[in-house]
């Protein structure tokens, strides 16, 4: 177990954002998270994951608690349906490449996500036709109020379009372990535009294909500082699609129809369609590639210049389209 006080979270968020919290405490295993010192800690407490999914919004006053349990268990890799047990700490990516490296499938189209397990049930990422809820059948957690372990399964979970029931919890379940079930058998979902046509021969070429596709789009945080989608898409109302379609005369607008009728409308097109792409403020832009990305251009944004970026653009797609934006990424104040 790590406790250290004022502590520099420039390397903790993707973003790059140079702030620094009162108290970092990471830990290994679910007994030291239990056996913290909980009263003496700084207040508030903030849980976070690989950091690929927040922005600070400036210094944080209180404990920053980060998960180092690290285990992947495989229970019983005879089965068709493999049940894997997965640490909240674990890198997201270098699972999803050890699951593909075994020919395992469900978790191919989820290749190259920045973060952790943890936070990827809490935030039930998806892309490219898959959510995690597709591949999880239980979450194992801490309850930060009763202080004892507790399990949920995942309708337990009421996972949405990057919704939880952690979310609405607000912090209240810090995840220690999820189990996922991946199939031997299954094959790969290639349902989503921009799949077809690529070698799905294993679920190794399709995480390949995947990752190519992705960083024709997509900045690499290496490179580049980002939290991926800032915005979420925003699903309309038929009567609310009409008036987008009115907005964009002689443009034909992609969009996705969902159950009852909504439609889903990709937010970074309705952001290009408002002249975004590569639109700046300090040292932040709007990335050219996918303006649904703001990046840390010059290294040196603050969190301002990204909230200013961001309250610029939900004005402006609202005025033209009559469409509220909701931010994607987490604001940590
Ligand atoms: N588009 C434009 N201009 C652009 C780029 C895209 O108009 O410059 C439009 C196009 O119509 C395109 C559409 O946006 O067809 C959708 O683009 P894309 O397929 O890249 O996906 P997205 O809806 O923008 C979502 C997720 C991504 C995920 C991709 C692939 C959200 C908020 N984002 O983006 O997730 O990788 O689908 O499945 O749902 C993330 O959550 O951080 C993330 C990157």
């Amino acid at each position: 177990m790590r406790i250290e006080k004022n502590y520099d979270l420039s390397g903790m968020n993707t973003f790059r954002m140079k702030v620094s919290c009162a108290c970092f405490v990471e830990y290994e295993s679910v007994e030291e998270l239990a056996a913290l010192p909980w009263d003496s800690l700084p207040k508030p407490i903030k849980h976070i994951g690989g950091g690929s999914n927040l922005l600070f919004t400036g210094d944080f006053p209180g404990t920053i608690l980060h998960s180092a349990i690290k285990h992947i268990k495989y229970v019983d890799m005879g089965l068709d349906e493999v049940p894997v047990i997965v640490g909240a700490g674990v890198c997201w990516d270098a699972l999803v490449e050890e699951l593909c490296g075994y020919g395992l499938w469900g978790a191919e189209n989820l290749s190259l996500i920045p973060g952790e397990a943890g936070a990827a049930a809490v935030q039930n990422i998806g892309a490219y036709g898959v959510e995690f809820k597709d591949i999880v059948s239980g979450v194992s957690c801490y309850d930060m109020i009763e202080h004892r372990k507790c399990k949920f399964t995942v309708q337990e979970c009421r996972y949405g379009y990057r919704e939880s029931m952690f979310k609405e919890a607000d912090g209240r379940y810090i995840i220690t372990s999820v189990l996922l079930r991946l199939s031997r058998s299954k094959g790969p979902n290639l349902s989503y535009k921009g799949l077809e046509g690529i070698d799905a021969s294993s679920p190794q070429k399709v995480r390949e294909a995947v990752i190519a596709i992705r960083r024709t789009k997509l900045p690499d945080p290496a490179e580049l500082g980002s939290a991926g989608s800032f915005f979420k898409n925003p699903v309309v109302s038929a009567l609310d699609f009409a008036r987008i379609v009115d907005a964009a005369p002689g443009v034909t607008v992609p969009h996705y129809i969902l159950k009852g009728g909504f439609i889903k409308v990709p937010a970074a097109w309705l952001i290009d369609q408002c002249g975004f792409k590569g639109e700046r403020e300090g040292g932040a832009a709007v990335y050219d590639k996918q303006p649904l990305v703001i990046v840390n251009e010059s290294g040196e944004a603050a969190p301002q210049d990204i909230l200013e970026l961001e309250h610029r653009i939900i004005a402006g797609v609202r005025q033209r389209f009559g469409v509220s934006l909701s931010p994607e990424v987490e604001h940590i104040i």
